[in-house]
């Protein structure tokens, strides 16, 4: 579906939602109560394939997210790695003065081989919707290991960007190494499109940005292009909006997932080069709902009728959020028709 549009071969516009598998549903409420480490569920491909499956079969959403983390990929490499609740992850932390030894690739490839087993089951499970994989841009990775976990302020991250910027970029490099194994075995199990989660592009400033954020994410996305060409790409550069022009300048993403857009410049741009836009419902406004819901999905609509677009949130839902308003903004989504109503 999702797919299809993206090839010119529909014309509706796609939704589905960013974690739209999470602990919002009361049924993955219920899976999660039964097992006491969220990674055993992300390893357990009946299970991971059961929760991705969940939010489907409840809304119809035209894609369907792999269910696992970005989060597996250090793990695999040898970090330990916890998810506590009300703390969120938990990480081994990365010392940038030593020599860093990590998991051979056969060890990190058995590692995830679950993960691969889960993207088979839905695979056939699928029917018409698209099976999105996905992974954590180099540098988002990086953050969680150089903090040991989520940071408010990411101030070990910048001191190190600033004083041991060698060690990082030659980390990056390994983490695209591992990325790219990653991902291309989620194409050999059937992951028709990739999202690639760069949740901290706002950290670096304008002299490291290119070297942190643009280069890892245009060589994972050439590689998949020039590999799989009929794979499609998503990049999601979160927190930074200013840099968007430069960056799909240089990264040939057939999808830039966005949070706020107010510059029709970009807009334009991406109908230009035949990009998609991905978003940008914010979740708060999702939370909200009521006619104040329906105005803003309605705003979304007509602000993208000029471009190829897929409806989605600016970022994650929250936990909180009112099953009711899911179903009326794919309900409102399906039902408005800009081009009649503008
Ligand atoms: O979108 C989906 O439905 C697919 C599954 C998915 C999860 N995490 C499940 C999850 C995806 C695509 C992710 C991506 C992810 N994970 C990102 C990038 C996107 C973003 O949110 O910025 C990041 C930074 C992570 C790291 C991570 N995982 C954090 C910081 C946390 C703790 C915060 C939280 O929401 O609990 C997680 C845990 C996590 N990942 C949960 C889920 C459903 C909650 C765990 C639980 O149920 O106990």
């Amino acid at each position: 579906m999702l797919l299809d549009y993206l090839s010119n071969k529909s014309e509706n516009n796609p939704i589905w939602f960013m974690r739209q598998a999470g602990r919002y549903l009361p049924e993955y409420r219920v899976l999660r109560s039964k097992h006491k480490s969220f990674l055993d569920m992300c390893y357990n491909p009946k299970v991971a394939s059961e929760i991705s499956l969940q939010p489907i079969r409840r809304f119809g959403f035209d894609a369907i997210i792999l269910f696992s983390d970005i989060l597996v990929v250090p793990h695999a490499m040898g970090f330990n790695v916890d998810f506590k609740e009300n703390i969120g992850p938990v990480l081994d932390i990365l010392d940038l003065n030593k020599r860093n030894k990590f998991n051979s690739i056969d060890k990190f490839s058995k590692q995830l081989s679950p993960i691969y087993e889960t993207l088979k089951i839905l695979s056939i499970a699928k029917g018409k919707k698209t099976l999105i994989g996905f992974c954590g841009s180099p540098f988002t990775v990086l953050t969680y290991l150089i903090e040991g976990g989520s940071s408010k302020d990411h101030f070990k991250t910048k001191v190190s960007i600033l004083n041991k910027k060698t060690r990082v970029l030659h980390i990056i490099q390994e983490l695209i190494n591992y990325s790219l194994i990653y991902l291309e075995e989620q194409i050999k199990a059937g992951a028709e499109v990739l999202q690639i989660f760069e949740s901290w592009a706002g950290i670096p400033d304008k002299d490291n940005y290119e070297d942190l954020i643009i280069k890892p994410n245009k060589k994972i996305v050439e590689y998949v292009k020039k590999n799989y060409p009929k794979v499609k790409t998503i990049c999601f550069t979160k927190g930074n909006q200013k840099y968007l022009p430069i960056f799909l300048e240089q990264v040939p993403c057939d999808v830039i997932s966005v949070q706020r857009i107010e510059d029709c410049d970009i807009i334009k741009y991406c109908k230009e080069k035949n990009i998609a836009i991905q978003g940008n419902l914010d979740p708060v406004d999702l939370y909200i709902g009521g006619d104040y819901l329906k105005k803003k999905v309605k705003k979304i609509l007509q602000q993208f009728r000029e471009v190829k677009h897929i409806f989605n949130l600016s970022h994650g839902i929250h936990p909180t959020t009112p099953l009711e308003n899911v179903y009326k903004t794919i309900e409102y989504v399906k039902e408005i028709d800009v081009t009649r109503e503008s």
